[in-house]
């Protein structure tokens, strides 16, 4: 290695140090200079084509490895880097999965575990070898953007699915499986912090005492980095004022020094220039706090061109490149990339192909039982008869993309529609199965009926898809700016149609108006292209015994108030409307839970109210 190294020139270190999004490079200037890295953007494709096969992607794939392999001087394999956060989720076909914060509610390690070597096979199976996950935040204010990419507040379930998340995508260090056919590497992101930033605000600045940062925001990575996880992504937010890119103290100290990391740290998109407003300046202020490769949206001939004028100036020394480049060199060898299948062939090994294929489906559909959560359900009217006459309404019954939410296909996920998801299975679709098999009726309706043509109503709404900072509230209320959905309720309601409420969501939402509104409610989370899990556990089997029974408890606690945003377990004065763990099931004795307080508080200043009403007084 050492030899290796010393055989680079300068532009050929700080080239491997380069991670370009893939559109903004082709493979001949990628063998050319000898970049070491690509990834591919949210929402970008090759050749542009949002339904791209397995096999363009391998081609692109191909193209990149054969230009760095055969045509550059050192013959460095570069490394393709991709947000394959719900299963390999930019890619038209895959199987999604449930968001991070369903998996929480599931509190099974073994199904993370399951779930990551599935979306490594689909991962490797279109020529790439590395993915942007898992997202070890503790998310500690609800108006986070990023709230569903975290399994939980409390560092409990992120430490427990840290090392189970990362075995699964990259196998048992020291064991012939690390690495292997259908194996990726995995990333532990974002370190650190980005969890708990002021307002929940994304890229915002966390400020608390280093002992709690480490005691909340680090044990997931430790764990990760135990489980063999060679990569760390830095994260965009500050801490205490000072960007955690440019923080040589959380870095070097104790991410590589305290931690004993032996990886590289990549940069998250275009991280390195907030630093300073100085382009160059910035770069070098990333590369001196630790930062080895860099994620580059599109300039990356200027990055390189900042670096090589740092080192001229000797602003960065030889030995910090040196190590930055052994880092990422180690890993290449270390992950066994050179003699890993050639992309373009791993699709054909397969005899058929496992993007989206039948197991991986039915194991997301399986996670999406596990990870439903039961609020309420007033004179047990679920498990619901599956030979009833049902209603289904609202604006998430037949919608894919709300169901799978941000980070799917696209950056923010709004901009898809059903076609965007021909192996999925809308919640309508799943329960009008069900039913029609049965005997009963199923009907999309977009107003309550006048006449006593249902038993019961369905209602299927929640947020729609957003991605990062998009995704920022100021408040948790619901209905302010949706109320359709909730006078939907009402109607039916009126009409002496019993609802059962589906919420769609990344995160808790203040909801007392929809909770007085329904009759059972449930919720689905971003429950991805498996709508099948939710018919599931609502319906009996014909015979009327129960099929599935609800497992999800909270893994985040639910706010009392829109203005209750940061409530989590272990807080002096904890008082949320459900705590953490909550979740009722089948098994539960027969309890109504009360009309709740209505009072919107969003838009009137901060109040704190003392009112501690239990609601479940059985619990
Ligand atoms: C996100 C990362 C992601 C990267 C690449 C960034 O904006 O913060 O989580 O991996 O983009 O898409
Ligand atoms: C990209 C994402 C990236 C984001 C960062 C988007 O344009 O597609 O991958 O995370 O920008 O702001």
């Amino acid at each position: 290695m050492a030899r290796i190294v010393s055989s680079l020139s300068l532009e050929e270190k700080v080239a491997q140090m380069i991670q370009a999004e893939f559109s903004s490079i082709t493979p001949q200037e990628a063998g050319s200079y000898g970049i070491g890295s690509i990834l591919n953007g949210g929402g970008i494709f090759p050749n542009g084509n949002k339904h791209a096969s397995p096999e363009e992607w391998a081609e692109q794939a191909q193209a990149f490895r054969d230009a760095t392999t055969q045509f550059s001087k050192h013959r460095i394999p570069i490394l393709w880097g991709t947000d394959a956060v719900h299963g390999h989720s930019n890619v038209f076909g895959a199987t999604i999965f449930p968001h991070n914060i369903g998996l929480g509610a599931a509190r099974d390690p073994a199904l993370v575990e399951r779930i990551a070597e599935a979306t490594a096979r689909e991962v490797y199976e279109t020529g790439i070898d590395w993915t942007f996950a898992p997202t070890l935040a503790v998310v500690r204010d609800d108006r986070w953007g990023r709230s569903y990419e975290g399994y939980s507040e409390d560092p409990e379930i992120v430490e427990m699915y840290a090392s189970r998340a990362i075995l699964g995508l990259q196998g048992t260090p020291g064991n012939s499986e690390f690495m292997s056919d259908g194996k990726i590497l995995a990333t532990c992101k974002h370190f650190i912090g980005e969890g708990g930033t002021e307002g929940g605000r994304d890229q915002g600045d966390t400020v608390c005492s280093e002992s709690e940062l480490l005691d909340i925001h680090a044990p997931g990575h430790l764990r990760g980095i135990e489980a063999g996880a060679l990569i760390v992504m830095a994260a965009f937010n500050s801490w205490r004022g000072s960007k955690v890119h440019g923080n040589s103290y959380l870095l070097n100290g104790v991410l590589k020094k305290q931690l004993g990391f032996r990886g590289f740290v990549v940069s998250d998109w275009d991280a390195f220039l907030q630093i300073d407003d100085d382009p160059t300046k910035s770069c070098e202020l990333a590369v001196n706090a630790g930062v080895d490769m860099l994620m580059v949206s599109s300039d990356w001939r200027g990055v390189l061109g900042y670096l090589i004028d740092a080192a001229n100036n000797k602003r960065i020394s030889e030995e910090r490149f040196d190590d930055a480049v052994t880092r990422i060199l180690r890993l290449k060898e270390h992950a066994g990339l050179l003699d890993r299948c050639e992309p373009r062939k791993r699709v054909l090994v397969q005899n058929n192909p496992l993007l989206g294929c039948r197991q991986h489906r039915e194991l997301a559909r399986e996670a999406v039982r596990q990870s439903l959560v039961l609020l309420k359900n007033n004179g047990n009217l679920l498990p619901l008869q599956p030979n009833v006459r049902v209603a289904i309404a609202g604006d998430g019954a037949a919608n894919i993309p709300k169901q799978c939410g941000g980070w799917s296909l696209t950056w923010q996920g709004h901009e898809n529609t059903n076609e965007d998801f021909p192996q999925g299975e809308t919640i309508y679709s799943a329960i009008a199965s069900v039913v029609h098999e049965a005997g009963g009726t199923a009907a999309i309706v977009d107003s309550p009926p006048t006449s006593d043509e249902f038993d019961v109503a369905i209602v299927v709404f929640g947020e729609n898809p957003y991605a990062e900072g998009d995704g920022d509230l100021n408040h948790l209320s619901f209905s302010r700016e949706s109320p359709e959905s909730l006078n939907l309720m009402r109607d039916f309601q009126s009409r002496g149609i019993p609802v059962v409420a589906v919420f769609i969501t990344g995160r808790p939402r203040w909801i007392n108006p929809e909770l007085n509104a329904s009759d059972a409610f449930v919720v689905a989370w971003l429950p991805g292209t498996e709508g099948g899990g939710i018919a599931d556990v609502l319906f009996r089997r014909p015979d009327g015994t129960i099929q599935h029974d609800f497992q999800g408890r909270l893994s985040f606690s639910w706010p009392r108030t829109p203005r209750q945003t940061q409530v989590n377990r272990g807080d002096s004065n904890y008082d949320p409307l459900f705590p953490y763990g909550f979740g009722l099931t089948y098994q539960d004795p027969y309890s109504n839970l009360c009309e709740l307080d209505e009072t919107d508080c969003s838009t009137s200043p901060v109040q704190v109210r003392q009112r501690r009403s239990t609601i479940y007084s059985h619990l």
